[in-house]
């Protein structure tokens, strides 16, 4: 491996963190794969979304992306250079069993062989997402999450996957991100008002009991060799009220219930937030337990923070309002990395119980271009992911249990509805001939990960 170590030391600027501590970058399949219907993959819901006229942002498909797919080894180079003992990484459902119930498709498991053993043979630990929002179309015909039987197909998933991998797969991570699922699914309908916001709240509950029922399949094959971590990763912000008024503050109450509590409550206490504003969460007190099995990590993803206002007439009667004199990054999010602590400490004082954390993703939108000399320089995301990083250091010296973190990403890749212009990799992608440029940030973070003190035992035991 090039770490350019051998003859100078290495000197950063950012904190040094605890030995063993995992040092990752993270992409998601749909987002970077391509080969949207090679070797036997089904259609996903983005594929068939972004087939759609007026789908995504300028008539972008994930159709080819950053075709990782056929060019996994040169991805898997760059991650060895790059010198992170952690990849996050996601499953695509539909490329592995492409209708979600019928048979299984080895050319799509065979992928996912060659990745992990590409990864170990580098010494990186894989973090497997089973689910970052492909899945099957052939299950969004006959439902999608509002259909409970969803969660019974997604734990059978869980169960062929960890069956496949688990020999070399410690980390798993169920569902990312069950908040944006549900926004996504509502997209499309102006009003989540009446049986909507109902709806709403039924596939966050079969989300949740989705990751519930894999947690349990996947710790039932826990033992022959195999250690099975489970985790979540969830989107959390933060929430602060636009003013001290009592609209404002009840407001900022009832987006921390519906945002960050609505996951956080049932998996961690037991049971689902009651606030004057959201409607009650109906279900089958069996299905708590399961949902509320202990986690043996919890993800976070992390971006920015949120300023609520009172807002009647939305559905959950709050609105997200700009942050005076603070600049916002191209997709609008304000640009705030000290908010990031305070986000770490309201999770602490919350969730006194909480399980070790993982920052499961962090990272900073610019529309990154290489310059005549070959350089990306990309000082704005240096900046952000440092003034993060010194956040996340301060929440560790005062007791939270972090043990990783992950930029998002590796790769520039498909924002999703925004398509390719927002860039959140370390390193450029060039869509045209999808040649790789790593940024100045991705020497910044070489350097930040060759500079910690690796101490004891394997180079990341988080
Ligand atoms: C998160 C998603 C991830 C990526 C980042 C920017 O919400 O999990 O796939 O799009 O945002």
């Amino acid at each position: 491996m090039d770490t350019g170590t051998d003859t100078e030391p290495e000197t950063t600027d950012a904190p040094t963190f605890p030995p063993g501590f995992c040092w990752g970058v993270a992409t998601s399949a749909y987002q970077i794969e391509g080969a949207w219907d090679a070797d036997g993959k089904g259609p996903s819901t983005w594929d068939v979304l972004s087939h759609r006229p007026g789908g995504l942002a300028d008539g972008a498909t994930g159709d080819v992306a950053c075709d990782h797919y056929h060019r996994l080894d040169e991805d898997l180079e760059l991650m060895a250079r790059l010198g992170v003992t952690s990849y996050r990484f996601s499953v695509s459902w539909p490329r592995v069993r492409p209708t979600g119930r019928g048979p299984w498709n080895p050319h799509g498991l065979a992928f996912y062989d060659r990745l992990v053993d590409g990864l170990l043979a580098r010494h990186i630990d894989p973090m497997l997402t089973l689910y970052h929002w492909d899945h099957p179309q052939a299950l969004e015909d006959d439902g999608g999450w509002l259909n409970r039987d969803t969660a019974e197909r997604f734990a059978e998933y869980a169960e062929g996957i960890a069956a496949r991998l688990g020999d070399r797969v410690h980390r798993w991570i169920t569902i990312n991100e069950p908040l944006s699922v549900v926004h996504a699914a509502m997209n499309g309908s102006s009003r989540l008002d009446g049986p909507l916001r109902q709806h709403a709240l039924a596939m966050a509950h079969h989300l949740l009991l989705a990751h519930g029922l894999a947690a349990q399949r996947l710790r039932g094959l826990t033992g022959r060799g195999r250690r099975m971590e489970v985790g979540i990763a969830l989107n959390l912000s933060g929430m602060t009220p636009a003013s001290g008024r009592y609209a404002d503050v009840e407001a900022a109450g009832r987006a921390e219930a519906y945002e960050d509590r609505l996951f956080l409550d049932p998996l961690l206490h037991g049971r689902y937030p009651r606030v004057e504003g959201i409607p009650v969460v109906r279900c089958d007190p069996a299905d708590n337990t399961v949902i509320a099995a202990p986690l043996d990590f919890l993800g976070v993803n992390w971006y920015a923070p949120a300023r609520v206002a009172a807002a009647p007439s939305e559905p959950f009667g709050y609105t997200r309002t700009p942050l005076p004199d603070t600049a916002a990054n191209m997709l609008g999010w304000p640009i705030v990395p000290a908010a990031f602590g305070g986000l770490l400490r309201w999770l602490r004082a919350q969730y006194p119980d909480l399980p070790p954390v993982h920052i499961t993703e962090n990272g900073m939108p610019l529309p990154d271009e290489v310059d005549a000399g070959g350089a990306v320089r990309d000082e704005e995301r240096i900046g952000y992911l440092r003034g993060c990083l010194v956040q996340l250091r301060a929440a560790i010296d005062a007791g939270l249990d972090v043990r990783g973190y992950h930029v998002w990403s590796l790769l520039d890749n498909l924002e999703w509805e925004h398509g390719y212009r927002p860039r959140f990799g370390l390193v450029h992608v060039d869509f045209t001939t999808l040649e790789r440029t790593p940024k100045a940030s991705f020497e910044w973070y070489r350097r930040l990960i060759a500079a910690q003190s690796t101490g004891e035992g394997p180079p990341c035991h988080g």
